[in-house]
């Protein structure tokens, strides 16, 4: 994991005019796609209805990963994820 994010932190860095949701995806893709796939943010019943809400929960993903994203970078995902699926 630890290896990922240097990965992840010298593509940034390498690329500084890459898109948030490019940043938010390339996280997301690492770190979040254990557990569920895409299909939990677009099914008949999900939970996420706002994007405050989506804020909540991939915090809360997050923190029961244990990964420490600064703030912006949880913003990325959130945008990224809102972009692909929940189009709040
Ligand atoms: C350890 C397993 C696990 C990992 C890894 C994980 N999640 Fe989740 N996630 C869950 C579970 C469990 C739910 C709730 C599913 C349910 O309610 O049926 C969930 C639900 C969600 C939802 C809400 C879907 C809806 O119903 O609208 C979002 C958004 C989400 N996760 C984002 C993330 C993000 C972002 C990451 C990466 C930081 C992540 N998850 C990684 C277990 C995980």
């Amino acid at each position: 994991m630890k290896y990922l994010n240097l990965l992840l932190l010298s593509a940034i860095v390498s690329a500084p005019v890459m898109a948030d949701t490019t940043n938010g995806e390339a996280l997301h893709q690492g770190n979040c796609v254990r557990c569920h796939d895409s299909a939990v943010y677009t099914r008949e019943n999900k939970r996420v209805q706002s994007l405050d809400k989506l804020g909540t929960q991939v915090r809360f993903c997050k923190d029961n990963l244990r990964i420490s994203w600064f703030d912006d970078e949880v913003d990325d995902v959130v945008e990224y994820l809102n972009k692909s699926y929940y189009h709040f």
